[in-house]
């Protein structure tokens, strides 16, 4: 099963679910593999945002390799789920999706147990990059129990 997280910016929110699901991965709780992207294209190339990867470096997962790139129309036939991190990510997902893909468009945060978390906080322009890392794992996590 392969995998591809999707976020606006690719530098915060979409790198922390990459690098968590890819060490479930590594510990052989989930088998597959793991991508990420932005829907935009202004950081293309560049690492994570650097308070992301220190939030998610004090919880444990590195995600200083991940180097940003554009989510593209492709990938919707090659991975089997795309998830994204709120509405205007599915939006503007769905607009480059073609007419039969392969992969599944979904919010991350419909396997977070919490009903009232509908999206992911854009942590770039609104902060709280903690918060948004725990609700980032709580539902990759719960999404890799809903694989097995
Ligand atoms: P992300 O955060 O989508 O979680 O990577 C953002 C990063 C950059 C921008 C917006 C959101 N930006 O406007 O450059």
């Amino acid at each position: 099963m392969k995998v591809l997280m999707v976020c606006l910016g690719n530098i915060c929110r979409s790198p922390m679910a990459h690098g968590i699901l890819r060490d479930r991965i590594d510990q052989g709780d989930f088998k597959g593999s793991v991508d990420s992207a932005g829907t935009g294209d202004w950081h293309i190339g560049e690492s994570p945002d650097e308070r992301a990867a220190a939030v998610s470096l004090k919880n444990g997962v590195d995600i200083s390799d991940l180097r940003a790139r554009q989510l593209q129309t492709d990938d919707f036939n090659t991975y089997d789920w795309i998830l994204v991190m709120d509405d205007k990510n599915y939006a503007d997902a769905k607009k480059l999706a073609p007419q039969s893909p392969r992969a599944k468009l979904e919010r991350l945060t419909d396997y977070h147990p919490d009903s009232n978390i509908n999206r992911v906080p854009d942590p770039y322009l609104e902060g709280g990059f903690e918060q948004v890392f725990q609700i980032v794992q709580t539902a990759v996590n719960r999404w890799v129990e809903r694989q097995s």
